[in-house]
């Protein structure tokens, strides 16, 4: 079985997405599971919609670890029980150190709301809107251990509007984002896309269904 360990601070409507792609496409048919999703954050919402779904849910509350190592080697405890063949982060708020990241090569994902290598970091919408930029978007890609700058697996395109705030833009991406990293994370999961020395391998048909525009407003 590929297992797949989800990595969550809150709302987790990218988790909710993924996992009922993962039940509408049947992904079991092809033996991959969402086996956890882990918190950092007691109250995330997103906990809630895994236990509902089935799905086991675990926090690991950074608050309570001295060292982020230490965080991270109480994540690591539980994640190694999977072997995952992914790891994603789907609005997972705290920076990964290297101890964490080396650990799994290959197998991170994470989804960022910009389109990188613009808007690394916090606040991307209104920094998108305060940069004047006419398309945004996100970005899924494999975590390395620079923040936000690891190898583009898929982007999404959205347009800006003159009477955007960065709510409306967010929530416009958003939605992109739901259509997007379900896809990317299924790719790499079924192996038909790869890291491969730093950068992703995949063929012409892949990279198109991980290449997603929408116009409308
Ligand atoms: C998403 O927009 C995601 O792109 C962003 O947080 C939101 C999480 O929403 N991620 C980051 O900013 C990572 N630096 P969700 O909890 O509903 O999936």
């Amino acid at each position: 079985m590929k297992n797949i360990v989800v990595l969550i601070s809150g709302r987790g409507s990218n988790f909710v997405s993924i996992a009922e792609s993962a039940k509408r496409e049947n992904w079991l048919d092809e033996g991959i599971q969402i086996s956890c999703v882990i918190s950092n954050r007691p109250g995330a919402a997103g906990l809630d919609r895994a236990r509902e779904m089935g799905i086991h849910a675990e926090v690991v509350d950074h608050k309570l670890f001295d060292t982020r190592e230490a965080f991270e080697d109480a994540m690591m405890q539980i994640i190694d029980r999977y072997d995952p063949a992914v790891i994603v982060l789907a609005g997972f708020m705290r920076v990964l150190t290297n101890h964490f990241v080396e650990r799994y090569p290959g197998k991170i994902l994470n989804i960022h709301p910009a389109l990188l290598p613009l808007f690394k970091g916090l606040d991307t919408h209104a920094r998108a809107i305060a940069a004047g930029v006419r398309v945004h978007g996100c970005t899924v890609h494999f975590v390395s251990p620079e923040l936000d700058a690891g190898a583009i697996i898929g982007q999404a395109v959205v347009p800006v509007l003159p009477s955007d705030d960065p709510d409306k833009l967010a929530h416009r991406g958003l939605k992109l984002e739901h259509v997007l990293y379900p896809r990317a994370v299924h790719a790499v999961a079924t192996g038909s896309v790869k890291l491969v020395d730093g950068r992703t391998e995949m063929d012409d048909e892949t990279a198109l269904s991980l290449t997603l525009f929408d116009a409308a407003a």
